[in-house]
């Protein structure tokens, strides 16, 4: 059969994913994973109609120009598409969609997991046992940030912030958020709307980054926003590394402003600013916010049903243009 579209797919896909794109695509895979650079991305796609990528490929304005007039559709393995300029992709004519719902749990299980970590010091803690530290227990030992009771602030209560918010609802946090916009009552989740971001800072225990990458995110958490934040405050981020200022962060970690932190994703993945490696309050995850085989799964097939529907002349159902 030759008849089937040729895909290029930029990453190695879960094993259930390759079969599904083998049987219903031609497709070039990446075998070795390596990550493409812009020359390489355009190479490969070469006489492909589509291009099944992931947010480690950047697909600027200029990498989108580049790609051969036979490709007709981006479809991203991932909810966040701030690695594609959707405007020149439209401008050409090429449809762009990502994986919206799927991995709302699994993110929100890790921004759990990292405030969890980060207050309750647990890289220390495991740390410790598996250099043959620990001398036994004690009442002063590895003492953390207590959650019960405390005050949480969600920056972006979309999906991932509002199950963020349920989360948190379980372990009798009092939730706050801001957002763009009110959500309906019965999208709070039981959090209050907090119209000024800079208000919420000032009464957070702990704060979770839950918004997009954009230009009007860019270091979101600055100096003079961690400033506002209450002494000993834990931030979270699960969403992306260029929403803080890390030179500000690392500053405060230091100096003891705040407690702790927990962070899955970083600026300029995967060289992350080294001196988070040398703070014992930094709980670090490598950006592993949807990484369960049941959510790489339904990215992947969330990836194929948007352009199994365009092929077929459908709208794909998460289009982003
Ligand atoms: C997403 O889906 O945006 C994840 O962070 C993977 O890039």
């Amino acid at each position: 059969m030759t008849d089937r579209p040729l895909l290029l797919v930029t990453r190695r896909m879960p094993p259930a994913v390759t079969e599904r794109l083998q049987r219903d695509y031609r497709a070039r895979l990446n075998e070795t994973d390596e990550v493409y650079d812009s020359d390489r991305l355009v190479a490969q796609a070469e006489g492909c109609e589509a291009i099944l990528c992931c947010s480690s490929e950047k697909f600027s304005a200029e990498v989108i120009a580049r790609l051969p007039e036979s490709v007709r559709a981006l479809a991203t393995f991932s909810v966040g598409y701030e690695h594609i300029d959707t405007t020149a992709a439209k401008a050409r004519g090429i449809r762009v969609t990502n994986t919206p719902d799927v991995l709302t749990d699994s993110t929100a299980d890790i921004a759990f997991l990292c405030l969890l970590g980060a207050a309750r010091r647990a890289w220390e803690g495991e740390s410790m046992l598996r250099a043959g530290e620990w001398v036994g227990w004690s009442t002063t030992q590895l003492l953390g940030v207590h959650v019960t009771g405390k005050r949480l602030g969600i920056f972006g209560m979309g999906r991932i912030g509002r199950a963020v918010a349920r989360r948190a609802r379980g372990f009798d946090m009092e939730v706050h958020y801001h957002n763009r916009r009110r959500l309906p009552a019965d999208q709070e989740e039981g959090a209050t709307y907090q119209a000024d971001a800079d208000a919420l800072l000032g009464i957070c225990d702990f704060v979770s980054l839950n918004f997009p990458a954009s230009p009007e995110t860019e270091n979101f958490l600055n100096a003079e926003r961690i400033a506002k934040l209450p002494d000993g405050a834990v931030v979270v981020n699960s969403a992306r590394g260029t929403v803080i200022d890390d030179d500000a962060l690392i500053a405060a970690l230091k100096s003891g402003k705040l407690a702790a932190a927990g962070l899955d994703v970083y600026r300029g993945e995967p060289r992350l600013d080294p001196r988070y490696r040398e703070l014992p309050n930094a709980f670090l995850l490598p950006h592993m916010g949807s990484a369960t085989v049941e959510t790489r799964d339904a990215m992947g097939f969330k990836c194929l049903d948007n352009l199994d529907a365009l092929f077929a002349g459908r709208e794909p159902p998460d289009a982003l243009v």
